[in-house]
């Protein structure tokens, strides 16, 4: 399958690292374009290609535009396009919330439209790198060939791909921010609970990191419901008690948290063919 060559607007977290792993898998980068010159200029220094000076020279010069610009801008970056020439070219743009129906101002131009977007928490540089490759890629495409391209493209990465309906990527977006995002709100409030207790931070981070990782281990290798543990598939109903009394007396979001996980909680247990029913009495008790 011909690979198409590529450009990229943004060379940001996600424009750098696709733009290095994609040349070192093959691809051609042509052109590269940032708001800020240096940065561009940094990538082109790793992948070739021109560093250019207008978002309008990157369409120019390439077959595939990867749209790797911060979500709010994509619909300016854009209209920004509409004079170029986009006759057998295609659009993506990376982020998760957004569908291909921004771009649509490219597809009145005859660009082909889409949206690649990597499950894939780019906190630093090294780590998206190394795990990058191997990782899903969510891909929408409004033409078979942009389809190709954008899967070529994930395998090209070792990686795998799902394609997300129409009109739903907030919610498979939503999916992946409550996976990531909020597992680090957790271990956040996990942390100062603990430090509030007189922890060193070292010895805090030590049990959480050993904790979270054995947590992912066995979801990976025992999947739900049998990586759940702990009160709620004991039915220890009076450490539950002791841990709603704490919370009481601890913050008033952290208590109203536990109670909403636990309820969350509960398809899990009757999963294991637990009993539930003390738990949404324990939890729903002086509310
Ligand atoms: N971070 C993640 O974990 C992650 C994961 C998957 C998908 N995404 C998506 O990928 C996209 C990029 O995210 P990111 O984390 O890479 O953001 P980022 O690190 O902030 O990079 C965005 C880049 O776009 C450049 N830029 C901003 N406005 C521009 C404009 N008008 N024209 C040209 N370049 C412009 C920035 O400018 P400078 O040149 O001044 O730096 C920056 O280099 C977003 O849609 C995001 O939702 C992010």
């Amino acid at each position: 399958m011909s690979r198409p060559s590529l450009g990229i607007i943004g060379a940001g977290n996600v424009g750098t690292a696709l733009a290095l792993l994609l040349s070192r898998a093959g691809y051609e980068v042509r052109a590269v374009f940032s708001r800020t010159e240096s940065r561009a200029q940094r990538l082109v220094e790793a992948v070739g290609g021109q560093a250019v000076t207008s978002a309008a020279a990157v369409v120019e010069a390439a077959d595939l535009i990867l749209l790797t610009v911060p979500d709010d801008v994509v619909a300016a970056v854009a209209l920004s396009l509409q004079d170029s020439e986009w006759s057998g070219k295609g659009a993506a743009h990376t982020a998760g919330a957004l569908d291909a129906a921004c771009l649509d101002v490219l597809a009145a131009r005859g660009a082909m439209t889409g949206s690649f977007h990597p499950a894939f928490p780019f906190a630093g540089f090294e780590t998206a790198l190394a795990g990058l490759p191997r990782s899903v890629f969510a891909v929408e495409a409004r033409t078979v060939e942009l389809q190709r391209w954008l899967i070529g493209m994930a395998e090209a990465l070792s990686g795998r791909w799902l394609a997300v309906p129409a009109g739903q990527k907030a919610l498979y977006h939503c999916a992946l921010v409550i996976a990531s995002n909020y597992l680090v709100t957790l271990y956040a409030l996990a942390e100062r609970m603990l430090q509030s207790l007189g922890a060193e931070h070292e010895i805090v981070s030590q049990a959480l990191n050993a904790l979270v990782q054995a947590t992912v281990d066995n979801l990976r290798e025992q999947g739900i419901p049998q990586a759940l543990t702990g009160p709620l598939t004991r039915a220890d109903v009076g450490t539950v008690r002791a841990h709603l009394n704490a919370l009481a007396a601890y913050d008033r979001d952290a208590l109203m948290l536990y109670r909403l996980l636990a309820q969350v909680t509960v398809p899990l247990v009757a999963q294991r063919g637990l009993p539930t029913e003390w738990i949404d009495a324990l939890i729903h008790q002086e509310e």
